[in-house]
């Protein structure tokens, strides 16, 4: 019913979307479960920022996902979970049983003294225990706080103490590739330094030996042994906060991004159904981790919320070999499969033998998410991949967008390649200046902002209303600031260039610069340093960081030096993660600052790309010879 079918019934609709925002959104927020009706669609300012949806409503999320579904659909596979290692068994979960778990772990967890309102933190592999927890979590009332397990012990520290979660479920380890981390070790270590986790919930995977604290630990499995079936679920308002998710931003340490139930809900049943063109035999895959904003929204709530089919990936596209995403797909019969351009360029790298032994054919549409897809993987996605049949969505969006924004929808709109195409319906973007004057011509280019809400657009940042301010809708009055350059071409398509901001995107992760200078400057013997982005192949963006070592230090001995930048890559891995490692580091006798103090980062960009000829003026700095010196020490 919400479905739209042709480009001329999506312009329609996008133009009743903007002249009537509220019906617009009320029409779909009435295929839903309430246990109360709201009494307004939509209240906002951005000024605040104040936004809210469907006010005084009253629900529960997983009604909308789980028991809704079950007089017709109860015995369809809700989840197929495919595990790491191929010889495995795969899991397959309908709609009754997810919600018999999901309802097991609920009466774990309210044993436990758990009630609405309370954060929890999940640190879990991608097994169906995270998907019955994050449920759980919903159901109960309780806030989820998904933490990425590839995160050391320090980033869940920080996202653990930040919210104060009163419960944390882990698992004993976890499987990638060929290698299992040892997931609890890391948990006992940062549960040295939080005070607010009362109970730890494990969950048996890998069998590997670890340690239980007497009174604080529990396993999962002899929990639910003796869990009910049976859980009420909680009655919820709408704006009562669903999940925070902590994201990084170009300042400080990662904020929580805080979502709220029921706009994040109508948000994304209606992206996922249109979006992916969803038909009820589909089997969907996106391939991303339920710690990221993708896995949230595109594995569970969107697809769930809409009855259909999620897959969910244990492992690594290219364990046992590069052709594991193809094999999957021809035996699940995956219809939709939507991954992240780091993913395709990579796979592409390793050639086409790993894709012609499969036949593909189950394939209806192919997605990709998380940062730009450049020209060269976008065609081998359709050519190899789609085989030309299947259209390529390339859809932008963010943590704080909840779903997805700017985006063809599959059939429907005409793809570009390269270009995230249209707004959906209910999404008004803008580009404007530096000045924050509205760009309002085609082929322009400009500063992404919105300025109209939506549905899912962040509430807040956990714990902290004025960074949500300063950060998003401080920048220009009354625009929600995406930090994102876009060009409007002339045909109107949106194409995404980039953060403009200090905020890289590696791999499709997204990092602070000012976060990895920090765990860098915890070396010893470290006394500065500046991280910039520069072009890479693979990931996107690669990490290139500027360090000053202490004088004492002898930088002409180049063993010793190679030692250090290998100990410069360990201390970001255990303080925020592996994937935070800087591709090159080059040791510099000075960095290029302004009278003032300030990194003139433009010129270390520029440096960084092989730029050196067009470095603009570098007069106004406090040393400009020292930009002579880096320049000569690059390395490229
Ligand atoms: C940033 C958001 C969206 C969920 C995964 C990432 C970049 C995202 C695209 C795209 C070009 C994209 C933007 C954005 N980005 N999708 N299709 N084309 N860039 O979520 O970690 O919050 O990162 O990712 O720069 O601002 P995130």
């Amino acid at each position: 019913m919400h479905k739209i079918i042709s480009f001329e019934q999506y312009k329609q609709v996008y133009k009743k979307s903007v002249e009537d925002p509220e019906s617009f959104w009320s029409d779909i927020a009435d295929g839903f479960q309430w246990q109360k009706k709201y009494d307004k669609v939509l209240e906002w300012n951005f000024r605040d920022p104040d936004v809210k949806w469907f006010i005084n409503g009253k629900l529960n999320i997983t009604e909308n996902c789980l028991d809704r579904h079950l007089e017709k659909l109860g015995n369809k596979p809700a989840i197929i979970w495919e595990p790491n290692d191929p010889n495995e068994k795969n899991r397959t979960l309908t709609y009754k049983e997810l919600l018999a778990e999901v309802n097991k772990c609920c009466n774990i967890l309210k044993k436990y003294g758990v009630v609405k309102g309370d954060r929890i933190c999940l640190y879990m592999p991608m097994i169906p225990e995270l998907s019955i927890a994050v449920l759980a979590c919903a159901r109960i009332g309780a806030i989820h706080s998904v933490v990425f397990a590839g995160f050391s012990a320090n980033s869940l520290v920080d996202r653990i103490n930040d919210s104060a979660c009163k419960m944390l479920i882990t698992a004993d380890g976890l499987f990638r590739g060929n290698k299992i981390v040892n997931l609890k070790e890391i948990a006992d270590i940062a549960l040295q330094q939080t005070k607010s986790i009362e109970k730890v919930i494990v969950y048996k995977r890998t069998g590997s030996e670890i340690t239980m604290q007497d009174g604080r630990d529990v396993w999962w499995h002899d929990e639910m042994l003796r869990a009910e079936e049976n859980f009420i679920a909680e009655i919820m308002d709408s704006e009562d906060p669903l999940f925070i998710l902590y994201t990084s931003g170009s300042t400080g340490k990662p904020k929580g991004v805080v979502h709220s139930i029921a706009g994040y809900m109508v948000f994304c049943y209606y992206t996922f159904l249109n979006v992916f063109q969803y038909e009820e035999n589909d089997i969907f895959w996106c391939t991303a981790d339920i710690g990221w904003v993708t896995g949230h929204s595109y594995i569970l709530y969107g697809p769930l919320l809409n009855g259909a089919t999620t897959v969910m990936f244990e492992g690594i596209p290219t364990y046992p070999d590069a052709g594991r995403f193809w094999s999957v797909i021809d035996k699940l019969k995956v219809t939709k499969f939507y991954t992240a351009p780091t993913a395709i360029r990579s796979l592409m790298a390793s050639g086409l033998d790993f894709v012609t032994p499969y036949k593909l054919n189950s394939l209806k549409v192919i997605g990709s998410v998380g940062e730009p897809i450049n020209e060269e993987a976008w065609h081998w996605y359709d050519e190899n991949i789609g085989k030309k049949k299947c259209p390529v969505v390339d859809t932008w969006w963010q943590t704080e967008t909840g779903g997805i924004m700017i985006s063809p929808i599959a059939n429907v709109t005409p793809t570009k390649p390269t270009f995230a195409t249209l707004p959906l319906p209910g999404v008004q973007p803008v580009l404007v200046d530096n000045e924050g004057k509205e760009l309002t011509e085609n082929n322009v280019e400009g500063l992404l902002c919105m300025k109209f809400p939506w549905p899912s657009i962040i509430r807040t940042t956990y714990g902290d209303h004025e960074r949500c301010r300063l950060n998003y809708f401080a920048t220009f009055p009354n625009l929600y600031f995406t930090g994102d350059g876009c060009r409007r071409d002339e045909d109107g398509y949106y194409r995404i260039i980039g953060r403009v901001d200090d905020v890289l995107n590696v791999s499709g992760h997204r990092l602070g610069t000012a976060e990895v200078e920090n765990a860098i400057d915890e070396h010893p013997h470290i006394v500065e340093s500046a991280v910039v982005g520069y072009p890479h192949e693979i990931k996107g963006q690669g990490i290139y960081a500027f360090v000053i070592i202490e004088t004492q230090v002898d930088t002409s001995d180049e063993a010793y030096t190679e030692k250090l930048k290998k100990e410069i890559s360990e201390v970001v891995s255990k303080i925020i993660s592996p994937i935070a490692k800087p591709d090159k580091i080059q040791i510099v006798p000075g960095l290029p600052k302004t009278r003032s103090g300030k990194i003139m980062r433009r010129i270390l960009r520029k440096i960084a790309e092989g730029e050196m000829s067009n470095l603009g003026d570098i007069t106004t700095l406090l040393d400009p010879g020292v930009v002579e010196e880096i320049i000569k020490g690059a390395r490229l």
